[in-house]
């Protein structure tokens, strides 16, 4: 197979390999291989390695990029986000600021219901316009592929009209988009009280009528004191696995509910959060095989002293996954290199660490990891070019944007800092 783009004078590539997550011991397998060399073809690597050792045939009118000397490492996976969602909670962060905290604030009226009233009133277009802006922005600091969740609409037209723009999204944007229905984050204002209808309606109408649509691949929920109990998780996530979704669970965020177990019992792919999980959980998730994404955004965020005992699940042989959950409440980041530097300096991950969780175990959070999450022969070509020499500046070099080149699927789409325009 002849070569159509070529990534040459690379003075390291980092990266993961293989199509499983890597964990315990294996946790920083990362491979780091000098004076390296990327081919691909119609967008799949044929070929990354040391330069000397590249057996490479030319096509004809082949691209050539000179990376500079610098380092090149995999596309970042964003494995869970809350991208579409409209105004903002700058009135909230700012309450937040003064000490009152994100659950006094949910108990006012005010949190996640805030940002659905928002969603609800915006027009499809003005959603997808103020989405697309932040997957733009996900791009720049070097994302190619993310989750994305409804969950702000919380009623079956708009959870279907957030889902419609993850659609739009994914055929339009350069950025691979993977879209869970997150009918689940929260009550709607107009159920609060009647808790167990809307519980029907999700049931009976808001998840069939996604599936049918086939607008979503995950199913998520937020388990949690004051929003969905252990139990309606659990009647929720076999339903929505009985209709062919795949399911993540927001697990032990802010106080232990058994999320962490939960997540085991029902077969999720992953939990999320899982700040106070339990060691009993975390036995279970390592046992069942649930990846934990962990979104260090979050404690910070919340002003936390406390974080995610990343270190404790990698030891106990958990597959662990690092994501920005971007959202407006908890976490109003798009950066990954910020994720993964928070990664090392609060949950002790070792840099090695935190970049396979935003790559190989992400995109196995994902079910991708066969065809993205490290750089190797017959996976797609999405790979980032740094400003530096080495993949450690991701850590060290802290606070900036580390990305000079993104390049999707064999495509250059942000070139020197900044992205090119034509879309595709
Ligand atoms: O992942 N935990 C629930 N959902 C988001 C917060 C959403 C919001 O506050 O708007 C989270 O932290
Ligand atoms: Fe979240």
């Amino acid at each position: 197979m002849k070569a159509d783009f070529i990534v040459e004078n690379i003075s390291e590539m980092a990266t993961a390999a293989g199509r499983s997550p890597l964990t315990g011991t294996h946790a920083s397998d990362l491979r780091v291989i000098r004076d390296a060399l990327i081919a691909s073809h119609n967008g799949r690597i044929i070929y990354a390695g040391p330069r000397k050792a590249a057996d490479v045939e030319v096509a004809h009118g082949v691209r050539r990029m000179d990376a500079g000397a610098r380092a090149v490492i995999p596309g970042f996976v964003d494995s869970h986000t809350h991208l579409p969602f409209a105004g903002d909670r700058s009135n909230e962060f700012l309450m937040r600021m003064q000490g009152r905290s994100y659950q006094e604030i949910a108990a006012g009226g005010g949190g996640i219901v805030t940002t659905v009233r928002a969603t609800r009133e915006i027009s499809e277009d003005e959603l997808f316009a103020i989405s697309q802006e932040r997957l733009d922005r996900m791009l720049l600091y070097g994302t190619t592929t993310a989750e994305a969740k409804s969950g702000y609409g919380l009623d079956l037209e708009s959870e279907m009209k957030q889902l419609r723009v993850l659609r739009r999204l994914a055929a339009s944007h350069p950025v691979t988009v993977i879209s869970t229905c997150m009918c689940a984050h929260d009550f709607p204002p107009e159920y609060r009280s009647s808790r167990d209808e809307y519980i029907s309606i999700i049931s009976d109408q808001i998840l069939p009528a996604v599936r049918q649509a086939g607008l979503a691949e995950f199913f998520d929920i937020f388990v949690e004191s004051g929003v969905y109990t252990r139990l309606q998780g659990e009647v929720l996530c076999r339903r929505a696995a009985s209709l062919g979704f795949l399911l993540k669970v927001h697990a032990d965020e802010l106080s232990d509910t058994g999320g962490a177990s939960l997540a085991a019992e029902v077969g999720a792919v992953s939990a999320e959060h899982l700040l106070f999980a339990s060691e009993e959980g975390i036995k279970k998730m390592a046992a069942a095989g649930v990846v934990a994404t962990l979104l260090p955004g979050v404690p910070l965020f919340l002003m936390m002293d406390r974080h995610a005992p990343a270190r404790t699940m990698i030891e106990s042989g958990v597959a662990v996954a690092v994501a920005t959950d971007l959202n407006p409440g908890s976490s109003y980041t798009e950066s990954m290199p910020l994720i993964i530097q928070l990664a090392c300096f609060r949950m002790k991950m070792k840099i090695e660490e935190a970049l396979v969780a935003a790559t190989l175990n992400a995109a196995h959070g994902l079910r991708r990891a066969h065809e993205i999450g490290s750089l190797e022969p017959g996976k797609w070509m999405d790979a980032l070019i740094l400003n530096s020499r080495s993949f450690i500046d991701l850590v060290y070099h802290f606070g900036v944007n580390p990305i000079n080149t993104v390049i999707k699927r064999g495509r250059i789409v942000v070139g020197n800092g900044y992205l090119k325009k034509d879309r595709k």
